[in-house]
């Protein structure tokens, strides 16, 4: 029987090369507020795309392409948000997950479009390339724009946070410290899930009262505390577990390994190190989005890049870790943990 071979054809490779436009689409609307705008109730066309001050040339292409990609619906002339865009792009919602698309809107999106010069010179295309100091004094020296940056971690961290609180052994330990902890959704996630924990959150000073609010909201305050300070001149506070979300990959290979240095420190024998990304797999050709979350690092910080499981666990042996292993968490995200 004669075998059929497909034919290739050109279909996902123009797909990828224009998906960017579905981003903006979505980016825009974000932008504009068009889901919070429609997370009061259906609107027909011409009230819409007036509050939203829509030109008219344009507008019913826009809401019309949001909902050929399944983010709005439309009944005859009345467009409404779909279950998803209304729990999770309302800004008026506990839920809203805009806060990282907003930030991709106003920094990564203009900044990736130089993503070739990064390639080609291996330096940062953010604010620092405008004589910008760091990444975080940069974004921290505008209250709004470090409202923005903690609450963008917050969402894009909420998931591997909420699996963390739950499938990792707490009931081994009383205490735990959240390393770069920004709105501290992490630390907060493991305190409400297991009441007989203590914790803190430490990170830069400017993030304290970002941090005591969300705990506060989260009927927390009472076992989770915030420790100002930079792990650079500092001693990292003492716990049963330290715990590092999206903080290696900011950073070099020496500060990594400095870092797990601190943390290796701060714990006690048969403490836990839980480190957690979109760990790379091991072969690096599975994980696209760890894989680009490490162009990110290119194009974000001056040395910063992503890294496999196998990595990791490596850097953590040669710390002094006795035992290793990986696990996955959500999406593209997985966790090291190290037990000294
Ligand atoms: C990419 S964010 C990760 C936030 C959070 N852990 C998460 O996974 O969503 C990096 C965090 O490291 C903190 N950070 C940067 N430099 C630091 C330093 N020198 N000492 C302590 N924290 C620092 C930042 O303020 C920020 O909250």
């Amino acid at each position: 029987m004669e075998r059929c071979v497909s034919q290739p054809n050109p279909e996902k490779i123009l797909q990828t090369g224009l998906a960017f436009w579905a981003s903006k689409t979505l980016l825009s609307a974000v932008e504009i507020g068009v889901f919070t705008e429609l997370a009061q109730g259906a609107e027909g066309f011409e009230a819409l795309s007036g509050r939203l001050g829509l030109h008219a040339r344009s507008a019913r292409d826009f809401l019309d392409t949001l909902v050929a990609l399944g983010f709005l619906q439309r009944d005859g002339d009345r467009y409404s948000n779909t279950p998803e865009t209304d729990l999770f792009l309302d800004r008026r919602k506990p839920s809203y997950v805009g806060g990282i698309l907003e930030m991709a809107n106003a920094r990564l999106y203009p900044f990736w479009g130089h993503l070739t010069e990064a390639l080609r010179t291996g330096q940062p295309q953010n604010e620092v390339k405008s004589g910008g100091t760091g990444m975080f004094e940069t974004l921290y020296a505008d209250p709004a724009r470090l409202k923005g940056f903690l609450a963008a971690m917050s969402a894009i961290s909420h998931g591997a946070n909420m699996t963390i609180a739950r499938k990792f052994p707490w009931s081994n330990y009383k205490t735990f410290v959240d390393v770069g902890t920004a709105q501290g959704d992490l630390a907060v996630q493991v305190a409400v899930a297991n009441p007989h924990l203590r914790g803190n959150g430490f990170d830069l000073p400017e993030v304290a009262p970002i941090f005591e609010e969300y705990a506060a909201a989260a009927g927390v305050a009472d076992r989770l505390s915030f420790i100002p300070g930079s792990f650079f001149d500092r001693d990292l506070p003492k716990a049963d577990v330290v715990m590092m979300g999206h903080i290696l990959h900011d950073w070099d290979l020496p500060t990594k390994q400095m870092l797990m240095r601190k943390a290796y420190e701060a714990i006690p024998t048969g403490g836990a190190l839980i480190v957690y990304e979109a760990i790379i797999d091991d072969d690096r050709s599975k994980n696209a989005f760890g894989l680009m979350m490490s162009l990110n690092m290119l194009i974000e910080t001056p040395g910063g890049f992503d890294y496999t499981g196998a990595d990791c666990a490596g850097w953590m042996k040669d710390a002094g870790f006795s035992s290793t292993r990986v696990e996955p968490l959500v999406g593209p995200d997985s966790m090291v943990i190290g037990i000294k």
